[in-house]
C-alpha cells in the first residue's frame, strides 16, 4: 500500500518534530525558573528575564507548544489510521500546523515583554486569542472533516477523546477570553471579581481535564494497544468512563477556589464533583494498564512501554491526589504551597509528558518508515532519567508543601505565629535545590530524545517493505 498517497503523514511528520523542539524550550525555561527560585539573581536584572515573565512562558510553551503539538499531531495520524481514510482538507491542515506555530511564536515574543492578560492559562492578549479560535475551528474542520468521511462505520474511542478534547477547548477558550481591547497589547476581561475567578477556574480545571487529560486519553487508547499489540482491555469501560469524565470534569473547578469570595455551596459543589471524579480518572488508568495483561513480559524489553506504563501510573497517582487536595479540610494545609506545584507536575512530567514521549517513541519510525528508533539503549537511558527526575520532582515538593503548611499554621500558645515566612522559605531551599535536580534529568532525557530522534530521521538505510504497514 503507498502511504504516501493513501494517508496526510507530512503534517503530522512536521508536528512530531515540534514536539521534541518544544519539549527542549519549554523545560529548558523550566529549568531556568526553578533556578531562579533559588538564586533570583539568576534574572540578570532584564526585564524580560524576570520570574513572573519567564513563568507563563514555561506553562505557554509546556502545555501548548509541547502539548498541543503532540496532540493535533497524533490526532490527525489516528483519525486517518481508524478510519480508514486520507485527512480531510490537506490545504487547511497545512495552516493548522503553521497557524498553531505562529501563535506559539507570538507567545515566545509577547509574554517576555510583559504582554499579557494576567490570567493563567490564558495570558495570551486578544489579537493572537482571535488567531488560536480561528487555528482551531480549522482544527475542528479537519478533524471531523476526516470522521465523516470515514470509510469504516465505528468510531474508535480514541477519536471520541480526541473530539472532546476540541470542542471543549474551542468553548473554554472563546467564553474564557471574551475582553474588551484597549490598545493592540491590552484588553479587559468583560468579566469582574469572583465571576472572573469563577470563569477562570473553569476555563483552568478543564484545561487541564481536556487538555492534559482527555487528549493524552485519546494518544494513549490509540498508541498503548499498538506498542503492547494488544487489543483494549475492556471497550466498555472506555465509553463508560469517556462520558462520566466529560460530565464530570466541567463542575470541579471551585475546586481552585477553596476560601475565596466564591459561595460557599459553589467550593462544595466543586469538592463533591472532584472526589466523584476518581472513578472515571481510574476507569482510564485501569483500562490502559491492563491492556498489557497476558503480555507483562514485554515491559522487560521494550522501554517504550515502560514510558507508557508508568506514565499511567502517574495519572492514577495524580488523580488520586488531586480529588483528595480538593478536600477542603487538606486544601487548607496544601493550598499556596509547593504541594500544589508537585502535584502540578506528577500530571504534567509524570502522565502527560511521559505518555507523549512514549507515543513519539512510537510513532516517528513509523511516520519515517524506519525499522525502529535508531537506539533502542538510548530510550531506555531516557526513561530512566526521566523516572528518577519527576520522582525528586514530585517528592522534593511532596515534602516541601507539606513543610510550608506545617510551619504556616503553627502558632505558640500566645496566639502568635511560630515561624516567619522567611523562616518557611529557608526551610524550603534544600527541595527547591533536589526539584532543580529533577529538572536537569528530566531535561537532559529530552537533549537524549533529540539525538535519537535526529540520527533516526537521517539514518538513510533502505527499508524492509513489511515496515511500510500503514495501520
Ligand atoms: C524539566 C521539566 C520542568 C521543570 C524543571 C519545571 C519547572 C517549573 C517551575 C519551577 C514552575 C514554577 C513553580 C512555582 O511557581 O513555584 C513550574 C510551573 C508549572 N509547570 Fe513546569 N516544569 C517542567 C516541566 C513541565 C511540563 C512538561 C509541564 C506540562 C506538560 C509543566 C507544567 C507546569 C504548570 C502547569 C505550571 C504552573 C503550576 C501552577 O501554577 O500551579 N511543567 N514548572
Ligand atoms: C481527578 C483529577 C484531579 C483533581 C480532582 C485535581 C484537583 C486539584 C486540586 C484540588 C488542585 C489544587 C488547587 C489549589 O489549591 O489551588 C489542583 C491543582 C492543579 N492540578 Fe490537579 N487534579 C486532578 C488531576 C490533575 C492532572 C492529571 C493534572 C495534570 C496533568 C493536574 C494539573 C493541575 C494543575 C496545573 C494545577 C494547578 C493550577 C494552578 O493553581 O495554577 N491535575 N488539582
Amino acid at each position: 500500500m503507498d502511504t504516501a498517497a493513501t494517508y496526510n503523514d507530512k503534517v503530522v511528520r512536521q508536528f512530531s518534530i515540534m514536539v521534541v523542539v518544544w519539549g527542549i524550550v519549554g523545560m529548558l525555561v523550566g529549568v531556568i525558573i526553578a533556578a531562579q527560585l533559588i538564586w533570583p539573581a539568576l534574572n540578570f536584572d532584564l526585564s524580560f528575564l524576570t520570574y513572573s515573565r519567564l513563568r507563563p512562558l514555561h506553562t505557554n510553551a509546556v502545555i501548548f507548544a509541547f502539548g498541543g503539538s503532540a496532540l493535533i499531531g497524533t490526532s490527525f495520524y489516528v483519525v486517518q489510521r481508524t478510519c480508514h481514510i486520507r485527512l480531510a482538507f490537506d490545504k487547511l491542515a497545512a495552516f493548522v500546523f503553521w497557524g498553531w506555530q505562529t501563535v506559539i511564536l507570538l507567545a515566545a515574543i509577547t509574554l517576555p515583554l510583559g504582554i499579557t492578560q494576567s490570567k493563567e492559562y490564558a495570558e495570551l492578549e486578544w489579537p493572537i486569542d482571535i488567531l488560536i479560535a480561528v487555528v482551531w475551528v480549522a482544527y475542528a474542520i479537519v478533524f471531523f472533516g476526516t470522521i465523516v468521511k470515514r470509510r469504516i462505520k465505528h468510531i474508535y474511542v480514541a477519536n471520541w477523546f480526541y473530539g472532546a478534547f476540541i470542542i471543549t477547548v474551542a468553548i473554554l477558550h472563546i467564553f474564557n477570553n471574551l475582553a474588551i481591547p484597549v490598545t493592540l497589547t491590552k484588553s479587559y476581561s468583560i468579566y469582574s471579581g469572583v465571576v472572573d475567578g469563577m470563569m477562570q477556574w473553569w476555563y483552568g480545571h478543564n484545561a487541564v481535564g481536556f487538555f492534559l487529560t482527555a487528549g493524552v486519553l485519546g494518544m494513549m487508547y490509540y498508541f498503548v494497544p499498538k506498542q503492547a499489540g494488544r487489543p483494549v482491555y475492556s471497550y466498555r469501560l472506555s465509553v463508560v468512563h469517556f462520558w462520566s469524565l466529560i460530565a464530570i470534569y466541567m463542575w470541579a473547578g471551585p475546586h481552585h477556589l477553596h476560601y475565596t469570595s466564591l459561595p460557599d455551596w459553589a467550593q462544595t459543589l466543586g469538592m463533591v464533583f472532584s472526589i466523584i471524579l476518581l472513578a472515571p480518572s481510574w476507569g482510564g488508568m485501569i483500562n490502559g494498564i491492563m491492556t498489557l495483561s497476558g503480555a507483562w513480559h514485554k515491559l522487560r524489553s521494550d522501554p517504550i512501554l515502560k514510558f507508557m506504563i508508568v506514565s499511567l501510573s502517574f495519572y492514577g497517582m495524580s488523580t488520586f491526589e488531586g480529588p483528595m487536595m480538593s478536600i477542603k479540610t487538606v486544601n487548607a494545609l496544601s493550598h499556596y504551597t509547593d504541594w500544589t506545584i508537585g502535584h502540578v507536575h506528577s500530571g504534567a512530567l509524570g502522565w502527560v509528558a511521559m505518555m507523549t514521549i512514549g507515543t513519539m517513541y512510537s510513532l516517528l519510525p513509523r511516520l519515517y518508515n524506519k525499522e525502529g528508533m535508531y537506539s533502542t539503549k538510548l530510550i531506555d537511558v531516557h526513561f530512566w532519567v526521566s523516572t528518577i527526575g519527576v520522582v525528586l520532582y514530585a517528592v522534593a515538593l511532596w515534602v516541601a508543601g507539606i513543610t510550608q503548611g506545617l510551619m504556616w499554621r503553627a502558632v505558640n500558645a500566645d496566639g502568635t505565629l511560630t515561624y516567619s515566612f522567611v523562616e518557611s522559605l529557608k526551610a524550603t531551599y534544600p527541595y527547591y535545590g533536589l526539584r532543580l535536580v529533577g529538572g536537569l534529568l528530566f531535561f537532559s532525557g529530552m537533549l537524549i530524545m533529540a539525538y535519537n530522534v535526529w540520527k533516526t530521521i537521517s539514518d538513510k538505510k533502505p527499508v524492509p517493505v513489511a515496515v511500510l504497514d500503514p495501520a
